[in-house]
């Protein structure tokens, strides 16, 4: 637990991603299965029952969840809700048949997350299942099942680590509950095996090349508010950078759905207002690149984060452009996390905040 070397535990846990990432994996899948021994028979069983998954969250771990559901949806097939917890433990709620309540905390203490399992727990939900970093936590004791990310402690308030093996756990779901069910569409099971494989290995070439972060950290120091903006996956990845701007910058900062700038936020476009674009070459890349035309014919700066076939599309509506590692539609919002969480961590320092203990925030937070 000591920050070895590292000039701060936040930029520690950033470059243990790759290591964290495969902890996450280890010993849970092969080439082309996830393997779920851990969990005994009797999960089998729920996970082979369940048509409708429900999850409930707090902070990052709630952008994990929103992530999810994408996936949930594309590659496994199954209806999937996602609710904050301050928001779900109050309301009534229906509950469709067959539905698994899956509640995600790094701490595994989070108050809210805690309550809203409890009051799950009586509903008539399927089962619970909790995902979690902290083996012997409240929640972890009172959930059926629990899947373990082990990223290890992670001590700056900004979550990071804990977050990117959330996702990966979340893929692994996917795919397992995939398996099971019988409608599913055959979405790309081998690109997303092949890229979990090589997670480790991509992650570590992003790592190395993030002097280009700490660039666009220095174009977002004077910035009067920021703008991430996404479409699929990366719309709740735009969340969780802004969550982690607003954090740890303590710079305004919005997450968009691109598709929704045209609805009201066009409006505050101007050259003080940057906007970063998380936009790999994909099949929502054509739509966002006109939502960026559209950026830009209003003088806005554009911050493009893509694959190199993306920038090259892009580069002349852009002001800056980071190129990344090609993806999939799973591993797309593991990859991009980490210049995401860079260009926070950068910009934090050039401002001279407390990065590990941003102001009036706590890493755990276990009262309402
Ligand atoms: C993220 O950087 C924050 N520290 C915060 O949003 C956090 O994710 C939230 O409080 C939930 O915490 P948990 O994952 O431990 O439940």
């Amino acid at each position: 637990t000591d920050k070895q070397g590292y000039r701060h535990y936040m930029m520690k846990e950033i470059f243990f991603q790759p290591d964290a990432i495969s902890k996450t994996l280890k010993g849970r899948i092969t080439k082309d299965q996830v393997i779920t021994k851990e969990f005994g028979e009797s999960a089998d069983l729920i996970f082979s029952k369940t048509e409708c998954i429900k999850i409930v969250a707090c902070g990052t771990s709630y952008h994990a969840g929103l992530i999810a559901a994408y996936w949930m949806e594309k590659v496994a097939n199954i209806h999937c809700q996602v609710e904050i917890a301050s928001e779900y433990r109050y309301r009534k709620s229906v509950i469709l048949d067959n539905t698994l309540f899956v509640a995600v905390s790094q701490s595994g203490e989070t108050a809210d997350t805690l309550a809203a399992l409890r009051t799950a727990k009586d509903a008539g939900y399927l089962s619970t299942l909790v995902i979690c970093n902290v083996d012997e936590s409240s929640l972890t004791r009172d959930s059926a099942l629990c899947f373990l990310t082990h990223a290890g402690t992670e001590i700056g308030v900004a979550s990071t680590k804990a977050f990117t093996s959330q996702l990966a756990v979340f893929a692994l779901l996917a795919l397992h509950i995939k398996k099971n069910n019988m409608q599913n569409i055959d979405y790309a099971k081998d690109t997303i095996f092949q890229s979990l494989f090589e997670m480790q290995q991509t992650m570590r070439r992003i790592l190395k090349n993030s002097k280009k972060f700490e660039e666009v950290a220095h174009s977002l120091r004077d910035a009067k508010s920021i703008f991430y903006i996404g479409r699929g996956p990366m719309y709740p990845l735009a969340l969780e950078g802004a969550l982690k701007l607003k954090e740890i910058t303590y710079k305004h900062c919005e997450g968009y759905a691109a598709g929704e700038l045209k609805h009201g936020p066009l409006a505050l476009i101007e050259d003080d207002i940057p906007v970063i674009a998380l936009a790999p070459y994909d099949e929502n890349f054509l739509k966002i690149l006109s939502n960026i035309q559209e950026i830009k014919a209003r003088n806005g700066k554009i911050i493009l984060i893509s694959d190199s076939k993306g920038v090259d599309k892009a580069k002349k509506y852009c002001d800056q452009t980071i190129v990344l590692p090609n993806t999939n539609f799973v591993t797309s919002a593991i990859l991009y996390s980490l210049p995401v969480q860079l260009i926070a961590y950068h910009l934090a320092v050039l401002l001279g905040t407390d990065v590990d203990q941003p102001r009036n925030l706590a890493k755990s937070v276990t009262v309402e």
